[in-house]
Formats: C-alpha cells, structure tokens, sequence
C-alpha cells in the first residue's frame, strides 16, 4: 500500500456543497442499526466463534457517574453527589466481568483497556483496586497492553493521579472542552487554566505513555478569537493527542442542553472559521491531522498506527490495535466482535436486575452478514487510512470490486469531479480536500443508512 501523509485541506464551498448528515463510523453498521431481536444465546454464540479466532482482546469499563453536569453533555450519565451510588454499581460490574469471563477464552491476549465515562475519578481509590483486581483474576492482560483511563480534571488530586499511574494505567485523557471563562460558566463546566495546567504537570510526572485532552467546537460565546486562545493554550498544554469534537446539540434527545442559551450558540459561518483555524493552528504546530476530530503528534501511536495501516475505529473513535475484539463492561457499553455487535442495558435498573437475576445484562445487538463484513472494510479502509485498495478486498473477499460496488463507484463520479475523491484502476483515494468530509464518502458504502440520513448530525 501507497503511504499518503496525513494532511487536510480546508475547502469552504465543498464544505457548504457536501456538508450532510451521515453517522461517525465507529462502527459499520451504525450503532443504530442495533435491536431488540438479537438474544443472549446469539451473544453467546458470537462470544464461542470469537474464541475460535483466538483474536486478542481489547476490554472496557464504562462508570457512568459525574458529580455535576456539563451542560453539553452527550454522553450516558448519571449526575450525583451522594457518592454511595457507585457502590452497588461497582459490585455489580464484577459480577459482570466474572459472569462473562466464564464464556471466553481465558488465554485470550488482552491487549487494551480503556475506561470511560461518565468519570471513572469518581469512584473512590479502593473501588478502582478491587474492579482492577477483579479484571486482572479473569483476563490475561499483556504486559505491554495500553491501559487508558478518562478522568475529569476538575475532581482529581496529584496523589490519585500517582496511584492510576501505579495500579497499572498507562495512558490519560481529560476533557477541557474551552479555556474561555464566559464558555466555561454558560455549559457550567468552571475549570481555570492553573488546574488544567498543574492536572497536566501530575501526568507528567507520573510518566504516563500518552495524554489526550478533548475540546468542543460550537459551544455558547465561542468566536474564531476565543477559541484561537484555547487552541493556542492547549499547545503550550503540549498533550499528545487532540482530539476537537463537533458539539452535538440535540436538547430533545438530551434536556440539560435546555440550560445553554441558544442565542449564544455560534452561527454555522463562525463554526466553519472556527475549524478552518484549529486545523491550521494544530497542523502548524506539530500535530497531523489522524482523521474526523483527532490530532496526534508524529510519534504517538495514533500517528505510528495510521502509517502501519493498524489504526481502527471503534466506538471511543480511532484507536490502535485494529486486530483485537472488543468487549463492554457497564451500563450503556458496547462489545464489538468479529460478526457481532452488542450493547447493555443503559438505565441501571435494569443492568442491576439482569446481573442479579444471573443473565448477561445486554438490551440489543446485531449480528452481521457477510455484506455488512464486506462494507465495513471498505467504510473502515476509507475513514482511517483515506485510501483503499481494490485487490485488497478482492483477495479477502473473492469479489470482483468494481462489479459489487459498481453502483457505488457511479456515485463516487460527482464526488471526484468536485476533487474530493480520486479513482483509479486500483485505489480509491480520498484528497486533501475530501478527508475532512470522509463521512459523506463513506456513506456511499452504507447500505443500512443511505435511506435515513436525517438521523446523524452533521459532519462539520
Ligand atoms: C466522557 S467525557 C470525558 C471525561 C470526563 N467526563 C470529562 O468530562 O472530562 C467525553 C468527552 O465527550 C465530549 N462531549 C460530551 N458531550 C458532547 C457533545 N454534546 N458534543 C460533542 N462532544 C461532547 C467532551 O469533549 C468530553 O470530554
Ligand atoms: S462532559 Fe464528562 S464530566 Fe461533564 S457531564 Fe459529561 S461525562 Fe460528566
């Protein structure tokens, strides 16, 4: 394969043009897509032919709870100061980890851990030990294995920083979402600049492989100034990843967005100065461009793994180790196998009553057939590496390329006219131009979401 330096252009009228709603790709098919027909048994199943694979593993913890909302906030939560709610949570998720441990191969390589919230810093120092006792008595874990944590920088001290660093995590992310005051106090998320840098000094000096930072784009009071001192503060932060997600408004999906003042939000003009910027601000400064909302430094493995072909998505967003299988721990988390998606209970009632009553704790799933397989190599070649080769999926597949996706390639034609897009006899390679609107190529592939795009937000 052709190696293609990762870099992005920002083209204003292709932007406008093309600028629809399509899904994020951290999974093909979409998390949409998953039901209510798909059984314990079917997990089951899926969980038997993953160990036939013998694939390594990649695991993750989801804590859903945070002391105070973000405004924002998107994410699966569950808001509260009486911290006595984690504990039954935590008893619970072990009794998680040994039920379905019991179902698979227990020399299985665990290659990866992330833990994910919500804010895993809001359990207490011996919750963490005990779950991380519990997960070293059911898996294998390599001793190379990356062991990523999120925290939320507000609610966390130097020394509990030292004890992650101890216990065995080895990568960090925090959110800062913007360094503006006036952002901050509007989606009630107060975190002044001396804390996020004396945060970022404890990683430091706990000597942790990798530290991410996450920041949002088209928050209230944000201009193309703001936010050029946000980005410009995050730099001198000097973290080894970025990652500049597009805020997902969607109040009726999400009420604690009913706070944020509307009038405030920044036109969609102003959002697309915004971006223009930050990806020129970052790639001037020794960031390149992964793909979607992720920046990383030349030598972070987000970078090593992209130009190594061994970078994936999942749905945390890009990550390494494309070879693994990946199982969710948690209410709301997500296991994704070979053939398989599965997802567990989001409210905690019922992820508490399905653990007690001894059954696994999943609501839905979808199990994949071979075109799904087929199309999410393709979607998946496309949104990590912007490139795809022909002969590739013919030799995996046995199809003859242009045969099975000729429809596709027919609409691809406007799309290369318009230079987002190049194809030849054995590549289709997305431009400079095309990678920030790789969604809406990707789409093209997407039998399961062609019809009902209204869905998805929009990809800028
Ligand atoms: C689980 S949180 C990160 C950890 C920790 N809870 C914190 O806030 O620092 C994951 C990230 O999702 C992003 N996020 C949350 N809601 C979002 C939204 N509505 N639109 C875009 N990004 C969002 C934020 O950048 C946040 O840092
Ligand atoms: S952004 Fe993080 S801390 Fe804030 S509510 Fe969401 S998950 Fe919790």
């Amino acid at each position: 394969m052709v190696f293609l330096l990762p870099s992005v252009k920002f083209d204003l009228a292709m932007i406008q043009k093309y600028d629809t709603r399509a899904p994020r790709y951290t999974s093909y098919p979409p998390a949409t897509e998953l039901n209510e027909t798909f059984t314990e048994t079917d997990f089951k199943t899926a969980i038997a032919a993953s160990n036939q694979r013998n694939t390594p593993l990649s695991l993750y913890f989801h804590i859903p709870f945070c002391q105070s909302a973000c405004y924002f906030c998107g994410c699966n939560t569950v808001i509260s100061n009486n911290k006595r709610i984690a504990k039954p949570y935590v008893e619970y998720l072990a009794q998680e980890i040994k039920h379905t441990a019991a179902f698979i191969n227990p020399e299985r390589k665990v290659l990866q851990i992330h833990w994910g919230g919500g804010t895993p810093n809001y359990l207490e120092r011996d919750q963490i030990e005990f779950l991380w006792k519990n997960i070293n008595r059911y898996f294998s874990i390599d001793e190379k294995a990356e062991v990523s944590i999120e925290i939320n920088p507000r609610y966390i001290d130097r020394n509990y920083i030292l004890f992650l660093r101890q216990i065995g995590f080895n990568r960090i992310s925090f959110g800062i979402q913007d360094f503006n005051r006036q952002v901050q106090v509007a989606v009630n998320r107060i975190q002044p600049e001396e804390m996020l840098f004396d945060v970022m000094s404890w990683i430091r000096e706990a000597k942790f492989d990798s530290v991410n930072v996450d920041l949002i784009y088209g928050l209230p009071y944000q201009t193309h100034d703001t936010f050029r001192e946000t980005i410009k503060k995050t730099i001198e932060l000097d973290p080894d990843r970025i990652v500049v997600f597009n805020f997902a408004y969607v109040p009726w999906l999400k009420p604690v967005q009913k706070n944020i003042p509307q009038d405030a939000l920044p036109l969609p003009q102003e959002k697309l100065e915004i971006l223009k910027m930050t990806i020129e601000e970052l790639t001037n400064n020794q960031y390149l461009f992964i793909g979607m909302d992720h920046f990383a430094k030349t030598n972070d493995e987000l970078a090593i793994a992209q130009r190594n072909s061994t970078l994936k998505r999942n749905f945390q967003g890009y990550t390494t180790h494309a070879e693994t299988e990946l199982f969710g721990f948690g209410s709301t988390s997500i296991s994704m196998l070979e053939d398989a998606y599965v997802q567990n209970h989001k409210e905690l009632q019922d992820y508490y009553r399905a653990i007690a009553a001894g059954v696994l704790p999943i609501s839905k799933g979808i199990k994949l057939n071979q075109n799904d397989i087929i199309r999410r190599d393709v979607i998946m070649g496309i949104m990590s590496h912007f490139q795809l080769s022909k002969q590739d999926i013919e030799d995996r597949y046995h199809i003859k390329f242009n045969k099975y996706f000729a429809e596709e390639l027919e609409a691809l034609k406007p799309l290369e006219s318009d230079g987002l897009v190049s194809l030849s006899t054995n590549y289709i390679e997305i431009t400079d131009i095309g990678r920030l609107l790789v969604r809406n190529i990707a789409v093209i592939f997407d039998t399961h979401t062609r019809t009902k795009q209204t869905k998805f937000s929009r990809a800028i």
